[in-house]
């Protein structure tokens, strides 16, 4: 079968489930296509609490499914692949932050979305890549205790000197990973380029960038942008969707490096196969987000103050 009869195939089965498809921009081109839904996280949480349908199947990682099954909590909602998960999400633990919260009562904890609703329960507000900088500046507190991406949390910190602001050692292992040696060979490479950059990288990476920004900021400052060329500093499925959407502009990932092999877990296949289960089909498989309501009302809060906070 041809990925285009594949992706047939799903489109019809989203009409006969009354499924919405939600799938992460960093997801293939090919799951993309078919999904009701793109963007970043921020974006697609709001969209998962909008959209009417009565299931809904996540093409993303773990986080971004419960924290929609959290807005929808009487919708189904399901993980493409069940195996898809953020490495970020799971390297803090809710008893350690709520003993540094216990010990230091007058500080707000702001949680990058990329955690568990576990995590999230001991946390005060959610923000996003592209609403952290708006939400910590927002908020009454000085005192913030940001978890648990350091490295966002540090490019918030350098613009908002006047808080008082505490991280932990917590990351995204793939833009973490980006060097200082990668970003000079790319710009010696297209030296008319202009580099665009995740606030997942290291501060030595962001300070040698012209724009910072999430997923979508990225997306939409290159669409926008005079600009001719451009290199992209986050997860390279970005690059290659920029490339489709304006093909008289150029885009360079800027290190092969640059993949999230469980943003990459995620296939067409697993697509339908998670529609054919919705459908009632024996030959499908799916993975539905199961939370208990206490786990639900008490996770949600942080999410539904980023909301209000505006995202
Ligand atoms: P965005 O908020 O930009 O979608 O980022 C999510 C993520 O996991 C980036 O690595
Ligand atoms: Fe998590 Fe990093 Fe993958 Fe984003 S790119 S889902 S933060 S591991």
């Amino acid at each position: 079968m041809t990925i285009k009869e594949l992706q047939e195939k799903v489109i019809e089965l989203k009409k006969k489930t009354n499924t919405a498809v939600l799938a992460h921009s960093y997801q293939a081109r090919e799951i993309v296509e078919i999904a009701d839904f793109t963007g970043d996280s921020y974006k697609l949480s709001v969209d998962a609490a909008h959209t009417n349908a009565d299931n809904i199947l996540f093409c993303g990682v773990h986080f971004m499914a419960e924290t929609a099954k959290m807005l929808s909590p009487e919708k189904h909602v399901y993980l493409a692949n069940k195996d898809a998960g953020c490495p970020m999400a799971e390297q803090m633990d809710k008893d350690m932050i709520a003993q540094i919260k216990a010990s230091d009562p007058d500080r707000t904890v702001v949680a990058y979305i990329n955690t568990t609703a576990a995590l999230k329960t001991v946390c005060d507000v959610c923000v996003t890549s592209s609403s952290a900088l708006r939400i910590v500046k927002a908020l009454d507190s000085d005192k913030i205790l940001f978890i648990p991406d350091c490295n966002l949390g540090g490019w918030v910190k350098k613009q908002l000197p006047e808080k008082d602001i505490k991280l932990l050692q917590g990351g995204c292992p793939t833009h973490a990973a980006v060097t200082v040696g990668e970003v000079k060979k790319a710009k010696a490479e297209h030296p008319n380029a202009l580099f665009l950059v995740h606030p997942e990288c290291r501060p030595e990476i962001t300070e040698l960038a012209d724009y910072v920004g999430s997923t979508s900021g990225i997306m939409d400052f290159a669409k926008k942008s005079d600009a001719k060329e451009f290199i992209i500093g986050t997860e390279n499925s970005i690059a290659e969707h920029l490339q489709y959407d304006c093909p008289d502009k150029k885009f360079y990932p800027l290190t092969k490096n640059l993949v999230c092999r469980n943003m990459k877990l995620t296939t067409l296949p697993d697509v339908y196969l998670s529609l054919l289960a919705i459908s009632g089909d024996p030959n499908g498989e799916a993975f539905e987000i199961l939370m208990d309501d206490e786990l639900i009302s008490s996770a949600r809060k942080c999410i539904d103050k980023m909301i209000e906070l505006g995202g």
